[in-house]
């Protein structure tokens, strides 16, 4: 039981990657709070826990409205006492435009939703995440922070700024004991990718750059973030996890 006696936030829980880490964080001990927008969506995922022996708490909040950061800290101390992990997975993009065509307002809601979000909640969790003497921030990104990003442009930008708001958050926090990562996923089966099993010839042009010829699955990306948030990862801080298959590798 790797994360016995902690407790995680882990925001988007209500379903993929987010789902599947709060499953298995509950799973090796933690109590979770399950963040997202969708409260029907996380009693489903609270009541499989529970059912299984673990201990949730579902806070239905929308991460990027003021004032959410502190009520989810304040919720989830009130509930289970302390904060030891941080996880913002809470993201996404709903929409495809080259960085020349995109409205101010595009811009704004995908580096709300995909880095603001994230930067408020380890603001407000910090003192707790301290106070616990091992606290560990996990962000989840995206393989477009680490290249060029096309019709993805603002996504990108926010998940690029996430990776360095983690580098920069490393070094400001020195000894004190909260490690912070990002975990960097390639393409996973989620709903935020099913649009891309549907199109004429799109599905194969996408693995066509995998190396390993497949979707990842969220149950693949949830055991990296297992090990950055729990003590295997003790003397990691500031680093990027890629998870994408060999993406990345590819030229
Ligand atoms: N799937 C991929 O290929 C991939 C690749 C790289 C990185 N990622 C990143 O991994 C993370 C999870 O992605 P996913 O594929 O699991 O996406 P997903 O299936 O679309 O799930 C997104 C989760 O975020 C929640 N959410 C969205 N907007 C929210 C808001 N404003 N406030 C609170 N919760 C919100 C959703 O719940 P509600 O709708 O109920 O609020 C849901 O639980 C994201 O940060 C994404 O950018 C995904």
């Amino acid at each position: 039981m790797e994360l016995e006696g902690r407790t995680a936030i882990i925001t988007g829980a209500s379903r993929g990657i987010g789902r599947s880490i709060a499953e298995l964080f509950a799973a090796e001990g933690a109590s979770v709070a399950l963040v997202s927008r969708s409260a029907d969506s996380l009693e489903e995922v609270a009541g499989g826990i529970r059912a299984a022996g673990g201990a949730a708490h579902v806070i239905a909040a929308d991460v990027t409205v003021p004032d959410a950061a502190e009520r989810i800290v304040a919720e989830t101390t009130a509930a289970f006492s302390s904060v030891d992990v941080l996880v913002n997975n809470a993201g996404g993009n709903s929409f495809m435009a080259p960085i020349s065509d995109l409205r101010p307002s595009g811009w704004h809601k995908a580096i709300a939703l995909n880095l603001d979000s994230a930067v408020q909640l380890i603001q407000a969790a910090l003192p707790a995440l301290t106070a616990s003497g091992h606290g560990s921030i996990v962000n989840v990104s995206s393989v477009t922070a680490l290249r060029a990003a096309p019709l993805l442009g603002a996504y990108g930008a926010a998940k690029a700024a996430l990776v360095s708001a983690t580098q920069t958050l490393a070094v400001e926090l020195g000894t004190q004991p909260v490690r912070v990562n990002a975990l960097v996923p390639g393409w996973i089966a989620t709903d935020l990718t099913e649009f891309l099993r549907h199109g004429d010839g799109l599905e194969e042009s996408v693995l066509s750059r995998v190396p390993m010829g497949r979707w990842g699955r969220p149950e693949e990306i949830a055991q990296a973030a297992l090990f950055l948030a729990g003590d295997r990862s003790s003397f990691m801080t500031g680093q990027s996890l890629v998870v994408d298959g060999g993406l990345s590798t590819n030229p």
